[in-house]
Parts: C-alpha cells; sequence; structure tokens
C-alpha cells in the first residue's frame, strides 16, 4: 500500500497539509498525535502523572480508540500529557501495530506525527518533514485559538510549544527528527496553499499525480 508520511513539529501546520494530501489521493488520513492525546488525557482525568509509565501503560491498554473525536484531546492540557506519556517506550510500543495496520489500507493512507517517516513506516514512498520558526507557529496557534474564542495568552502558548518540541526532540525513543529521505518543508514564509503545492509537487514526484 502506498503511505504518505508527515512529521514535524507542533503546530506547524502538518495536520492541514496532511488532510489536503489525502483528500487529493483519495486516502485515508490518521492524526497520530490523537492517539497519544487520548493516553495523555485518560491519565489526567485518571489523577494521574503523565510521566509514570505505569499510569501510562495502564491509560494505553484501556485506550478507547472510539473516542478520538472527543473536543478536549485538541486542547493544551492534552497535548502536554501526550508529549509526556509519548517518552514511555511501552506506550509507543503499544500504539505500533494499530498504526502499522492503518497504514495498510487500500488504496493507500497518509500518517501525520513525529516519527512516521523514521519508525512506524521507514518505506514509504513519500516522506515530508513540515517545521516553522517557534515565533511563526505560536501566532498561528495564539490566533487560531482566538477566533475560536479561547483566551489564549501569546507567551503561554509560546512557552507550550517550546516546551513540547524539546520533550519530543530529546526523548530516547522515536525522537523527533527528519528521516534522512524526507522532504523538508520550512512553512514559515508560506500560505497553507503554496504549502499544499510544494508537497504535492514532491509527493508527485514520487508516488506519481493523485
Ligand atoms: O501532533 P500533536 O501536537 O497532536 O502531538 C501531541 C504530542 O504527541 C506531541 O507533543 C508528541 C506526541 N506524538 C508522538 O510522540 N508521536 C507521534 N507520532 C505523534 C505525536
Amino acid at each position: 500500500m502506498t503511505v504518505i508520511a508527515i512529521d514535524g513539529t507542533a503546530a506547524s501546520g502538518k495536520g492541514t497539509l496532511a488532510r489536503r494530501l489525502a483528500d487529493a489521493y483519495g486516502f485515508d488520513h490518521l492524526d497520530t498525535g490523537l492517539l497519544y492525546r487520548a493516553v495523555g488525557l485518560a491519565v489526567l482525568r485518571a489523577g494521574g502523572d503523565p510521566e509514570d509509565p505505569i499510569a501510562g501503560l495502564a491509560a494505553v491498554l484501556a485506550l478507547d480508540l472510539g473516542a478520538l473525536g472527543d473536543q478536549d484531546l485538541r486542547g493544551d492540557a492534552a497535548a502536554q500529557a501526550a508529549s509526556r506519556v509519548s517518552a514511555i517506550p511501552g506506550v509507543r510500543t503499544a500504539l505500533l501495530d494499530f498504526q502499522r495496520a492503518f497504514a495498510g489500507r487500500k488504496p493507500g493512507a497518509v500518517l501525520d506525527g513525529r516519527d512516521i517517516g523514521t519508525v512506524i513506516c521507514p518505506d514509504a514512498p513519500a516522506k515530508v518533514f513540515v517545521t516553522a520558526t517557534l515565533e511563526t507557529r505560536a501566532e498561528r496557534r495564539w490566533k487560531e485559538l482566538l477566533q475560536r474564542g479561547h483566551e489564549a495568552i501569546y507567551t503561554e502558548v509560546f512557552d507550550d510549544l517550546r516546551q513540547r518540541d524539546e520533550r519530543d526532540r530529546r526523548r530516547a525513543v522515536a525522537p523527533l527528527v527528519p528521516a534522512s529521505d524526507a522532504f523538508l518543508l520550512d512553512t514559515s514564509q508560506l500560505t497553507a496553499d503554496q504549502v499544499f503545492d510544494q508537497a504535492l509537487a514532491f509527493v508527485s514526484r514520487r508516488i506519481g499525480p493523485p
């Protein structure tokens, strides 16, 4: 099956890009961050510590994949908890089969996350690593939160992204790093349409046009 692997930093625009590529090719799309967010949120709701391996493993084993539409998963508390539980090796191992099975879907799949091109689907024919400066990402996320009616403070959004990136890059297992054969796409100076056009040009060269 054809897999398009989209990895990158938090709030880089990788989710929007992944959805658009999936639509263009008629592939299914999996936002793998939601899996880690669901585990992180479950630990918080049980009153546990997201850095405690036992709490993380209990939550991942009881994970209800049907609840991935939960609105709270999009919030900052879930994001921070996700970044913590995702450093627990057993949590990552428990989520591996589900992600690989999804990647095997016909006629193809787009997965976005941090380790799709390096760990989950190292043989994916098309890999894109999306990033942007921390300032750009924080400003985009902050405006998005305000538009949705949230009371967001820019410096808090900035710190949240900085902490998560640092933790995701430094962890021992499946750290946030571009695959050696990934197309590096810095979206700092690009519109969403330009990001899509550049990624599509690369993906088309690898797997053919949609
Ligand atoms: O993509 P996101 O912001 O929803 O991800 C939330 C956290 O989950 C992120 O900070 C790190 C973790 N994550 C991961 O470790 N591996 C993935 N494939 C996706 C997300």
